[in-house]
């Protein structure tokens, strides 16, 4: 037991000098008073458009199966019209600049949406400060290359931040500053030729996909308690996990979602020596598989590491273990609402390996 502690502590020290090397996405603005049309063309200013072009097909090629493909764009085309605002538009402007292929950029926002694996962990130190961190991983290394930071701005002011893909309207990661943060975990998994049916069910029933969600909870909720409330009851088109850290001692959560409510609330308690939560893509509540070894790797290195010592650096390091960081992580981001400032994201240009 006491050998272990000391190679994970070891093992935290050296992962922290690896830290430096590590490149940061380009930072896109988007900016929320111009025509929803119009606010992701700024991605032409970061981005090779025509690498984003192969790139968004070669996703679709390798998530989506070809007769689903085939038999989804009649559908899809279809559905335009009851994509809500300001998605519609949005998407339409993205297909725009992805090479004009409307029924691609519907089909590029919905690809993401059932196949996101991750680790996020929400933890406060001894004087109350939170601090929220998240591993995104996806077996398509070609997002490394379509990774960016995001400030969403009105009246020339930035509203909230967050970390996505170029080609996606929705959010994963964000931060609304001095409020809350909020990443999504994938829960369960959801196979392909279901996604119509619940792409439909969405916009006919009214549902959420988790991503726009996120987005418009950084977009309106006034803080901390207001944004975890949003996000346990709106109707979502599939389960997911939302980790919430909030600016205050005791303000950190993760929310096990079902499409309709919440299935389990679980908060940080940190009288009772709950100082920090761990989300896979497991109920908390559950074994994960024998054979993923995350959670596990990651309550032990935090509990190696201590409230006493646990900071936004402590906890890259711990994102930055293997197997909480593996072969098909794309990025990395630390933030803390009370420090917005410090919001950082990092790529794994080549993931992480076993080290010993
Ligand atoms: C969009 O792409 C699909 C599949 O790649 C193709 O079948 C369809 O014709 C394209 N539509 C346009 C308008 O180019
Ligand atoms: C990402 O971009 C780098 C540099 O432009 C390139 O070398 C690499 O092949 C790209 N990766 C993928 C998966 O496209
Ligand atoms: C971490 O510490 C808590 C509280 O002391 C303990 O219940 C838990 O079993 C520990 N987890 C691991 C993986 O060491
Ligand atoms: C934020 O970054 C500054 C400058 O690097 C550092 O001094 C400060 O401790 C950081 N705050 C947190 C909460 O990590």
């Amino acid at each position: 037991m006491f050998r272990t502690a000391e190679l994970l502590l070891l093992l935290l020290g050296l992962c922290g000098s690896l830290r430096a090397q590590l490149p940061s996405p380009p930072t896109v603005v988007i900016n929320l008073d111009e025509e929803p049309e119009l606010r992701w063309l700024a991605l032409k200013k970061v981005f090779d458009v025509d690498y984003l072009t192969k790139a968004a097909a070669e996703i679709i090629e390798a998530t989506v199966p070809k007769w689903v493909h085939h038999a989804a764009i009649p559908i899809v085309k279809s559905l335009e019209k009851y994509i809500p605002p300001p998605y519609a538009g949005e998407i339409r402007g993205l297909a725009s600049v992805l090479g004009g292929n409307l029924s691609d950029a519907i089909i590029l926002n919905f690809a993401y949406e059932f196949t996101a694996f991750c680790t996020s962990i929400v933890t406060q130190d001894k004087n109350g400060n939170v601090f929220h961190g998240r591993n995104l991983d996806y077996p398509h290394p070609v997002l490394r290359n379509m990774t960016m930071n995001l400030v969403f701005q009105k009246n020339g002011k930035a509203v909230y931040y967050g970390t996505s893909f170029a080609g996606y309207v929705g959010l994963w990661t964000g931060m609304s500053p001095n409020k809350f943060t909020i990443s999504g975990d994938q829960r369960g998994t959801e196979h392909w030729w279901n996604w119509w049916k619940n792409v439909v069910s969405a916009f006919l029933f009214h549902r959420s996909p988790v991503s726009w969600l996120v987005r418009e909870t950084l977009e309106e909720a006034e803080d901390f308690l207001d944004a975890v409330m949003r996000l346990s009851k709106t109707p979502l088109i599939t389960g997911v996990y939302y980790i919430v850290g909030g600016v205050r001692a005791g303000e950190g959560v993760v929310i096990t979602r079902d499409r309709k409510g919440p299935a389990d609330i679980w908060p940080l308690e940190p009288l009772n020596g709950g100082w920090y939560r761990v989300e896979t893509n497991f109920d908390h509540w559950l074994p994960p598989p024998a054979s993923d070894h995350r959670r596990e790797t990651a309550n032990k290195a935090l509990n190696a590491t201590g409230q006493d010592h646990i900071n936004m650096d402590k906890l890259y390091q711990v994102l930055s273990l293997h197997p909480i960081c593996n072969r098909i992580t794309i990025y990395t981001t630390v933030m803390s609402a009370a420090s917005p400032g410090n919001y950082t994201t990092f790529i794994r240009p080549q993931g992480c390996f076993k080290t010993d």
